[in-house]
């Protein structure tokens, strides 16, 4: 009986052969700048209860006012897809007291995050990031060793047309500063009850509103960098300099908030070139009250989130990875049983060496098998059959080049 095709939930991003080897390609280059710099592996639930977002995130973010998948489990408790990573680390942390060890406490992730946003291109409602979290030092040398992880991330995919967007969104005295000047402002504005609700828990959410009325009301408000207290400003400058020194260049931007509530200090964005709308491919900061407001002690934290999703395309509309960069090194066609036997132990063989090697299964002609090779897009076929067995040379022919060179089995690693 035949049943209808079931297609995957709407906006969902999944990767098959051969993208998916891209996406892979892409993922590992973001993590490999952390594990280089010591971050350390944290493998986390992708749900958690809905309060630690509620109090992490913040309620006047769109992501939990409107975005997370919350749902009552079969226990009756309220629980949510995590929306983001850097909520459910910090419990972790707590949870586990590593934040009683040595600090700063340097960990790194990746996995899948849920936001019940509209779906477009690059914008899905399952999407996948790689973070990290150095948590319980203030010293702005660590601000600027997490943006160039990000920045060497980017990098090593070999993303060029891209530019990392910089602020500081201060400490609460300087917050408190800027609060007065800027409901004094913002008095002035004619709020529907929902927006003002919402600039009633944080203010600064007026800054992220897209709506142009609202953009144009917001040209003359108060920006916070002009009250940053002397503690932030000698932070942000220092987190500058070292940014300088290593050389990697940003562009301030006074009016960036970012879409989560935990920020203060310094926080960031990094903007790709060619993506249009959804053009954030990685963002972050310092959260410095979040570990206190989940239970924990007050210890500051900074880290970042990139989008695994946004960097693919990104790389895609560069130009700058190709499918032929990972295709298999060797192809063998083995003719009858005796071949495969030979077929599998070279295989076998060539792979602990870390070579690609694909072999033609099942009972195809060797026509049928060349052409299967050539699909494959593998560097380089050999036919195994008689001959070969009992010569232990055979031909390895160069699928790009076409030419044919004859080598032996103890050789062939080499030769390829
Ligand atoms: P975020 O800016 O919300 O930050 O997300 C980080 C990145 O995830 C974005 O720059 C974007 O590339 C990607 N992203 C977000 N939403 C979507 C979506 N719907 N579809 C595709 N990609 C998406 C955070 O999540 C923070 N936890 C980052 C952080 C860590 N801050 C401090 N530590």
């Amino acid at each position: 009986m035949g049943g209808q095709k079931i297609q995957a939930p709407k906006g969902v991003s999944e990767y098959v052969p051969p993208r998916s080897r891209l996406f892979d390609f892409v993922r590992e280059c973001l993590i490999a700048p952390a594990k280089l710099a010591g971050y350390q592996l944290v493998e986390l639930p992708v749900f958690e209860a809905t309060e630690l977002f509620i109090r992490g995130v913040g309620e006047s973010t769109d992501v939990v006012s409107k975005e997370m998948y919350t749902f009552t489990d079969r226990g009756d408790r309220s629980i949510t897809l995590r929306p983001e990573g850097t909520a459910g680390a910090m419990r972790a942390v707590i949870e586990h007291g590593l934040d009683r060890g040595q600090l700063p406490i340097k960990i790194w992730y990746s996995g899948q995050y849920f936001r019940a946003e509209r779906p477009q291109a690059g914008r899905y409602r399952q999407f996948y990031q790689v973070g990290i979290e150095a948590i319980g030092l203030d010293d702005p040398a660590i601000d600027a060793e997490v943006i160039a992880i990000a920045d060497a991330g980017f990098k090593a995919i070999g993303l060029k047309k891209y530019h990392l967007e910089l602020t500081s969104l201060g400490d609460a005295p300087s917050r408190a500063r800027h609060r007065i000047d800027f409901l004094t402002y913002i008095a002035t504005l004619d709020l529907d009850e929902a927006t003002a609700s919402r600039t009633g828990i944080n203010p600064l959410r007026l800054f992220d509103d897209k709506r142009p009325e609202i953009k144009q009301a917001m040209v003359k408000a108060p920006l916070l960098m002009d009250y940053l207290s002397d503690t932030s400003r000698a932070h942000f400058d220092q987190v500058k300099v070292y940014l300088d020194s290593m050389g990697i260049s940003y562009e301030l931007n006074p009016r960036m908030v970012r879409g989560l509530d935990y920020y203060t200090g310094t926080t960031f964005e990094f903007v790709h070139d060619l993506l249009g709308a959804q053009s954030g491919i990685g963002g972050g900061g310092r959260y410095d009250g979040l570990m206190k407001e989940l239970g924990g002690q007050e210890l500051s934290g900074i880290g970042f989130g990139l989008g695994v999703d946004r960097a693919l395309l990104a790389a895609e509309a560069e130009g700058v990875i190709s499918k032929q960069a990972f295709v298999s090194d060797l192809f063998i066609i083995p003719l009858g049983h005796g071949a495969m036997v030979m077929a599998l132990a070279i295989a076998t063989k060539l792979r602990m060496s870390g070579k690609i090697v694909d072999i033609a299964f099942g009972d195809r002609s060797l026509k049928g098998s060349m052409k299967a090779a050539d699909k494959s897009g593998a560097r380089n076929v050999i036919v195994l059959g008689d001959a070969e067995i009992t010569s232990h040379s055979m031909e390895v022919k160069n699928m790009s080049t076409g030419v044919s060179t004859s080598v032996t089995i103890d050789s062939l690693n080499d030769a390829l």
